[in-house]
């Protein structure tokens, strides 16, 4: 587990960017971002995103998932709306596990069964202050 403190959207945004240059050389992985609202579980998908050349990350809350096409394909989704694994096979998750890219989920915790054991689990949570912000990055091995 590696552990990183921020104090603004832009340090997160960087944590996620160095997520990104450290796993750029897998063809897939999961991500699953855990933490309540407006901890910065966006912010960190748009730092990651931006290494693969992505600039219009937005929240995925209304459209469950957001495609993304850079040097890699980013798939972006929101796991809040969804109450189990019949409305995730419902927006398509099967084709999304399957397909070269990157995953990354906000809300991971809805619907546990969805993650694999073998996700990269990062952990938002709030700290001092207004934006202080602890992100615990568990799972992946490049990072340590
Ligand atoms: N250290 C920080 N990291 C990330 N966001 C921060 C931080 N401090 C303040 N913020 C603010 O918190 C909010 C995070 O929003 P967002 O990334 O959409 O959260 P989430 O996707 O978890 O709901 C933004 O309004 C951002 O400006
Ligand atoms: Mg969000």
């Amino acid at each position: 587990m590696t552990e990183y403190l921020t104090s603004s959207p832009e340090e997160t945004e960087a944590v996620g960017e160095k997520l990104a240059r450290a796993i750029a050389e897998r063809p897939f992985a999961f991500v699953a971002l855990y933490g309540e609202l407006g901890v910065g579980k966006t912010a960190f998908v748009r730092g990651f995103c931006r290494v693969f050349g992505i600039d219009r990350v937005k929240s995925p809350t209304f459209t469950v998932v957001n495609e993304y096409r850079g040097t890699k394909n980013v798939f972006h989704m929101d796991l809040y709306r969804l109450k189990d694994e019949a409305d995730l096979l419902s927006v398509g998750f099967d084709d999304y596990l399957g397909r070269r890219g990157y995953l990354l989920t906000e809300w991971s915790e809805k619907i546990p069964a969805a993650i694999p054991d073998d996700a990269i689990r990062v952990t938002l949570s709030r700290t001092d202050g207004d934006a202080g912000r602890r992100i615990a990055v568990a799972g992946c091995p490049e990072l340590s």
